[in-house]
């Protein structure tokens, strides 16, 4: 029977070394499947074809209130990418990727092979390390200082994606984004095809589909798990944009990095490239003990999208913005199986 953690808990000492190629790149979707995605709605499937396999988007699992451009959607694809690459490397390959192959097909992302065989680094060692750790956390985060260095690291770790990462130093700036969160919130949650998205992705821990966020990943005691759906009703029939969004306003003020992920333009490649760098940024934050979670709001709507690159003066599109700090671990969501996202 399948049980809610399985996925997580691979064992890398079963990668089959004597295997085929096919077997290989088979072993090494475990990891990939254990990325992050919105809503965890899993927008990935997977073709292997002998000697590569194939990435492809699966809009049929996309937001069409949240996201109806598939910018998440590909961005979370990014994200399984990067830890197909790190798994890679982990098991002595160094991947060979061409992304977008067939720019007829908009929904093959990219085609990975084994490429050579290399001897992994201590970095992505650390980086592999923390993929079956990795969760997001939306508790409250301790107010100890995240260091700047560590900040400084993320950055580079954006740009060697081909995405850049603003670190908010000034609290005006901060105040400024804790506003538009508001705003942007009060104004998803008014609209009840938002709610009713967002409600239909929030999941009882052990449903069958294996996806969605489990109610106490959003906070909801585990011991009430059975009255999630009593939850996402309540969502689905009223606006509780009030109360969402002034705890929005005090996770921002009071978390102690605020960060926005951003890219130079904004195509189906720069998404991808922005999954990659988010992962790349996820795990080195795991890696070193620091939490991570989501404020998306403003960058889900086009008005305030735009107000926040000026309130950043930054160029380009900002992507996804990010709270990070320090407090306790918390449980990892459900994941399919690898066969379940197989072509
Ligand atoms: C592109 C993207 C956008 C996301 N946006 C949000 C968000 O706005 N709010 C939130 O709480 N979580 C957000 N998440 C986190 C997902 O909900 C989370 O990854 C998913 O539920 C799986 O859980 P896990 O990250 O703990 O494995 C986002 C993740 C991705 C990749």
């Amino acid at each position: 029977m399948y049980e809610l953690l399985t996925m997580w808990k691979v064992k890398e000492a079963e990668f089959p070394h004597h295997g085929t190629v096919e077997e290989k790149l088979k072993f090494i979707l475990n990891y990939a499947i254990l990325a992050p995605s919105s809503h965890n709605t899993q927008p990935w499937l997977f073709k292997i074809d002998s000697e590569e396999i194939y990435l492809y988007a699966d809009r049929s699992r996309g937001l069409s209130i949240a996201d109806p451009e598939g910018r998440e959607l590909v961005i979370s694809c990014g994200t399984a990418l990067f830890n197909l690459r790190i798994a890679l490397h982990h098991f002595g390959y160094t991947g060979k990727i061409i992304t977008f192959p067939n720019p007829a097909n908009s929904e093959l992302l990219a085609c990975i092979k084994l490429g050579y065989r290399i001897k992994e680094s201590t970095d992505n060692n650390l980086l592999f390390n923390a993929i079956p750790k990795r969760h997001t956390n939306r508790q409250n985060y301790q107010w100890w200082d995240a260091p700047q260095s560590l900040l400084r690291w993320l950055q580079s770790d954006a740009e060697l994606e081909g995405a850049w990462l603003h670190i908010v130093k000034n609290n005006h700036i901060r105040h400024q984004i804790a506003e538009l969160i508001v705003r942007a919130e009060h104004q998803l949650m008014a609209d009840p095809n938002y709610r009713q998205e967002l409600a239909n992705w929030i999941r009882p821990a052990n449903n069958s589909n294996h996806d969605g966020i489990p109610g106490y990943a959003q906070g909801i005691n585990k011991h009430l798990d059975f009255a999630t759906p009593l939850f996402t009703t309540v969502l689905r029939t009223f606006d509780l944009g009030n109360s969402v969004a002034e705890r929005s306003r005090k996770l921002v003020e009071q978390s102690p990095a605020i960060v926005v992920l951003g890219t130079q333009n904004d195509t189906q490649s720069d998404w991808l490239n922005a999954g990659q760098a988010l992962e790349r940024i996820l795990l080195r934050s795991q890696a070193v003990g620091l939490n991570c979670s989501f404020l998306n709001q403003p960058v889900q709507l086009p008005q305030s999208r735009s107000e926040l690159s000026k309130v950043l003066s930054q160029s380009g599109f900002p992507q996804l913005i990010l709270r990070l700090g320090f407090c306790k671990q918390v449980k990892p969501t459900p994941r399919r199986t690898v066969e379940e996202v197989l072509i």
